[in-house]
């Protein structure tokens, strides 16, 4: 097959025959004639990640942490996607927890942190949050903790730091924002936040559910105390991942069987059972999810040697520099996917878009939510485009605050596409002439 990446200028077209080719659902003789636009939902996994997944259930699948052939292997491949794991966002690999999901990772922090946030202290939290990172937060009201919500404007849907300025004070303990929204799709500036938090002496802890798909992540740049992801929605398996900061690690209290916090300092291997993974996560992770989760920067990288030949080479780049410049070829082409998309959102007066009309997806997430005035209901319309093999979704998404915050009725909810950089723009056309000719 012909090499089709080709520079432009300096920047490199990404080549999504190469991309389709790694993910076997695009080869599956029904599900690869979908053009999937429910991605904020859940991705497609590449086989990288199956072939880990199908090694460890065939070599592996036994109790990791002895010492026969398949025990060693087990170890070696959590351990291994640990490690990955934690470079794949800048992070240490002790700082990094693979847990059941976003909503679990949360409760379990929301719940160790208990002991650290006392009553008479503030948390902020943004009300643009998809409800797992708003729910366990305003919960610590009932311990006496005081919540305020930090709201978007209502007429942009914008998150405004401004506005947080206003609320912070001494008291602040915590600040819980979104990274992007699954409805909004703005980024936000987590970095800004973290520096006018920490100036307040509080910490941060961000959602990056919606952006970790189509960005890269470096939690150390960001300064981020704590951040979520949901590895199923980052072409993995159902898992998600929670990074927190060494140095809080302490303030953590164990959640798990009360003698395990004898083993606080006990295992400082690579991608062990620390005292974070113990604390946060009873009973440990899935390990056959765990094991195939390094078959998602495997992934990176075949994405990276396929477009950057010339810098394969070269052991100056970096795992997280390869996963980098893989992303800044993905954003590029979401940003073209976002414009044809919204030159047609906009075509159409009856259309409101929700967030910024920006295509820029380092500005943007390529996640669309919009209304449309008029008599057919969002479900018809969806099931209309699922008759065409096109799937989009309507609802609220688990976002209710964030939609009320708007002026949206949450049971109403809303129509939302979303996009990653599997998707292709004749995808994207076949979307937009079927919206034309059904609405
Ligand atoms: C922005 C956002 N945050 C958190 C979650 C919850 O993630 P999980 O399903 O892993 O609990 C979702 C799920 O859709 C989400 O979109």
């Amino acid at each position: 097959m012909a090499h089709q990446s080709v520079p432009v200028g300096k920047m490199k077209i990404l080549d999504t025959d190469f991309v389709r080719r790694q993910f076997p659902a695009f080869q599956h003789p029904e599900t690869g004639q979908w053009a999937y636009f429910e991605n904020a939902g859940g991705s497609y996994v590449p086989q990288s990640v199956i072939d880990h997944l199908t090694r460890f259930m065939v070599e592996a699948k036994v109790q990791p942490y002895g010492n026969s052939h398949p025990s060693t292997v087990a170890r070696t491949m959590m351990e291994g996607s640990i490690i990955r794991m934690s470079e794949m966002i800048n992070a240490d690999h002790s700082e990094v927890l693979v847990g059941h999901c976003t909503t679990m990772n949360v409760y379990m922090l929301s719940r160790a942190l208990g002991s650290w946030i006392r009553p008479g202290d503030e948390i902020i939290v943004s009300n643009q949050e998809h409800e797992a990172n708003a729910n366990d937060w305003h919960r610590l009201a009932e311990n006496g903790v005081s919540v305020i919500e930090w709201k978007m404007n209502p007429e942009t849907a914008d998150l405004e730091v401004e506005a947080l300025e206003k609320l912070l004070s001494r008291r602040t303990r915590l600040v819980c924002m979104t990274h992007s929204s699954n409805i909004v799709g703005s980024a936000n500036d987590v970095k800004r936040v973290a520096e006018l938090v920490h100036a307040k002496g509080g910490l941060l802890m961000v959602d990056g559910v919606s952006y970790a798909p189509n960005h890269s992540i470096d939690v150390k740049a960001l300064e981020a105390d704590f951040y979520v992801l949901s590895l199923y929605k980052t072409y993995g398996p159902h898992l998600g991942l929670l990074y927190v900061k060494k140095q809080h690690h302490d303030m953590l209290s164990n959640q798990y069987f009360k003698f395990l916090s004898a083993y606080k300092d006990a295992h400082s291997d690579p991608g062990a059972p620390n005292f974070l993974r113990i604390a946060l996560n009873p009973g440990g992770a899935n390990h056959e999810e765990a094991a195939c989760l390094s078959g998602i920067t495997d992934y990176y990288d075949r994405v990276f040697h396929h477009h950057f030949p010339e810098l394969s080479e070269t052991s100056k780049i970096d795992t997280f520099q390869r996963i980098e410049k893989v992303f800044d070829l993905f954003q590029n082409h979401l940003t073209r996917l976002s414009e044809i998309f919204l030159d047609y959102l906009q075509s159409n007066q009856r259309i409101r878009l929700i967030g910024k009309n920006v295509a820029d997806s380092t500005v943007r997430s390529p996640t669309f939510s919009f209304t449309i005035a008029g008599e057919m209901s969002k479900q018809d319309l969806v099931a209309e485009l699922a008759a065409r093999k096109i799937a989009i979704a309507s609802g609220n998404f688990y976002a209710w605050r964030c939609l009320a915050g708007i002026g949206i009725d949450p049971d109403e909810g809303v129509l939302r596409a979303s996009f990653v950089h599997y998707n292709t723009e004749d995808e994207v056309r076949h979307l937009c002439s079927s919206l034309k000719e059904i609405i």
